[in-house]
């Protein structure tokens, strides 16, 4: 989605604005554009292009002197991708980039009269008119009465022309997030990874509070203007977790990741061999009394979810729904004081599954957000946190924050068993003993990577490609179909595999990939079954399983051999297989995998 950056200070603003912007890439978007105070002086420059930051950069002054200036890269909500509709968008004094959506921007249109100064479809450019109307030369008085005109959510940064030096911003649901850098200036930013190159503190801009940026500091003050205290966090990762570190792709260098990513997750919640979550604040009584579960999130994010059920309630008997957050809201939430409500969430800031929360919260305080980014919106409303630690994920399609979040999944039913008495304390012990050796199963499995190279040179002219599996390989076979549309456009479903005959296997003809998990002993041989039932249909079948060796060409066409280990950890070796065959294919056919199109990282419209 859309991207932020803004400087003020003692360096040049376009280098840090070009590369803030490059390095939010990785949200997604189809536009990208500055705007500066040319010569230091009360005058407001805009560049802007339909098109990439490499595009921007090449319409811009190469001798820009200008020290404060705001960037951004769209993602098209409100009209079509467009040098007009790309931001910053100028009325008067008025320069403003704008992350999130005015649903109100129609009736602010006619209220205030604002169409005629219009040249953009955009929500955007609404804003900016009317904050200009309402501007007499004191930006803190004018944001103070437009910010309660607007609905919806935004982040804006403001640059008013007789103001050069100074950046203003506000923002409501939004994200962003700003700093001071001692001898460099402030920055602001939708993420952190727009200015980590000059700084790992950082604070979350409030909503509602008015932020005032300088060369020399930043001020909030509330909307009564009321001065506010700034909290600053810090990330443990540098610019170099941010970086491709030799790798093709952001998306390799993740996968290959994993095993260090899953160490930082769970080494220091066991202790004894038992789940341990007191660092993390989260006492044993959160899950003492709870009755059920319900597991709201989005994407890949709800595949975690999805496993987490089926290893909950499967194990011990816990009952789980597993909800798209985007619906939870248009459903009657059956929660009661009793539900434990966890909201899976790399970014922390999906509007769908935020709102869901909000929801939940309605009913339940025992929420539990298993998230990634540190002090994230997800992070911060919800009454507990379970920090996943992948580090910062850049590529678009999430395959370490997935296994992290598995990985909490496997912590939290260990918990949840333990507790509930569903369990014993030897039992929890062997399955968390049997937890801390995935990163070295995953080790293993990407030793395999040269052979799930090969094998998708057979899939590239695919149409359509299928995952099957039973059990928890069902569960994961959705997380190997999404990432294989999303990054190759391979078409591409998961089915539990005793499902397929009851209609979808008249779509397997000659030739078509079927990716087949048969990792469960329990149903290991149902899965051979349903397996042979496409292959006599013509079908190119990928076997994924703990087998040595399968000679049997009645079965397969290829076998993948994952390490030998106990069936509910089988989830880690296979999902990294489908990781690595959605990766090749995409390659394969020519995509950056990084940045699949129509896609944005992290989702902050409804
Ligand atoms: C797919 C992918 C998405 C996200 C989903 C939720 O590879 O990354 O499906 O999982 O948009 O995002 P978060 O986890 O940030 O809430």
């Amino acid at each position: 989605m859309c991207g932020i950056i803004g400087f003020t200070g003692k360096r040049r603003a376009q280098e840090i604005l070009l590369n803030g912007l490059a390095r939010l890439e990785y949200r997604g978007y189809d536009s990208a554009g500055i705007a500066y105070f040319r010569d230091d002086q009360a005058h407001v420059s805009i560049r802007k292009t339909a098109g990439k930051v490499h595009d921007l950069r090449a319409v811009c002054d190469k001798d820009n002197e200008s020290h404060c200036g705001i960037g951004h890269t769209r993602w098209a909500t409100h009209g079509g991708v467009s040098t007009a509709n790309a931001h910053p968008h100028r009325i008067g004094k008025v320069s403003l980039i704008h992350n999130g959506i005015i649903e109100n921007y129609h009736e602010l249109c006619s209220k205030y009269d604002l169409t005629s100064t219009l040249m953009s479809e955009t929500d955007t450019e609404v804003a900016a008119a009317l904050f200009n109307k309402l501007y007499d030369g004191d930006p803190i008085a004018c944001i103070k009465k437009a910010t309660p005109l607007f609905v919806g959510s935004f982040a804006f940064c403001i640059l008013f022309s007789d103001h050069p030096g100074e950046i203003f911003a506000i923002r409501n649901v939004s994200p962003m997030v700003a700093t001071y850098a001692e001898g460099d200036g402030a920055f602001i930013a939708s993420d952190l990874t727009a200015f980590i190159d000059y700084s790992k503190n950082y604070f979350i801009v409030p909503e509602y509070q008015i932020l005032h940026m300088t060369k020399d500091g930043i001020d909030l003050q509330d909307l009564n203007g009321k001065p506010q205290e700034i909290t600053y966090l810090s990330v443990d990762w540098d610019v170099t977790a941010a970086e491709k570190e030799g790798y093709a792709h952001y998306m390799i260098k993740e996968i290959h990741e994993q095993p260090q990513a899953i160490h930082r997750t769970i080494d220091a919640r066991i202790k004894d061999s038992l789940p341990y979550f007191e660092d993390d604040g989260i006492p044993d009584s959160l899950f003492s009394d709870v009755s059920d579960i319900t597991i709201i999130a989005c994407g890949t994010a709800m595949y975690a979810g999805m496993v987490g059920k089926t290893l909950m309630q499967n194990k011990f008997g816990i009952g789980v729904n597993v909800v798209v957050a985007s619906e939870f809201r248009y459903e009657r939430p059956v929660i009661s004081e009793h539900t434990l409500v966890i909201a899976v969430s790399q970014s922390g800031e999906t509007i769908d599954t935020l709102e869901a929360l909000w929801l939940a919260k309605k009913h339940t305080e025992k929420t539990l957000a298993v998230v990634n980014v540190k002090g994230s919106t997800i992070a911060r409303e919800s009454h507990y946190v379970f920090y996943t630690h992948a580090g910062p994920e850049i590529a678009v399609a999430s395959t370490k924050a997935y296994s992290v979040q598995v990985a909490s999944m496997y912590l939290l039913a260990a918990k949840l068993g333990l507790v509930l008495g569903k369990t014993s304390e030897d039992a929890v012990k062997e399955f968390l003993d049997g937890l801390r050796c995935v990163p070295d199963l995953i080790e293993k499995t990407l030793s395999l990577e040269s052979r799930a190279s090969a094998l998708t040179k057979r899939m590239i002219n695919a149409e359509h490609a299928f995952y099957i599996g039973r059990g928890l390989d069902y569960t994961l076979s959705m997380e190997g179909a999404l990432k294989l549309k999303e990054i190759s456009y391979i078409h591409a479903e998961a089915y539990a595999a005793g499902e397929l005959k009851h209609g979808t296997i008249a779509l397997v003809s000659e030739g078509v990939p079927v990716i087949a998990v048969a990792t469960q002993s329990g149903v290991y041989s149902k899965v051979i079954s349903n397996i042979r039932e496409v292959k006599a249909r013509g079908a190119y079948v990928i076997l994924i399983s703990k087998d040595r060796k399968i000679s049997d060409k009645s079965i397969c066409d290829i076998h993948l051999s994952i390490p030998d280990v106990r069936d509910e950890l089988a989830v880690f070796p296979s999902v990294v297989i489908c990781q690595l065959i959605a990766y090749y294919a995409s390659i394969g056919r020519g995509i950056n995998p990084d940045q699949p199109r129509n896609l944005a990282k992290s989702v902050t419209v409804e």
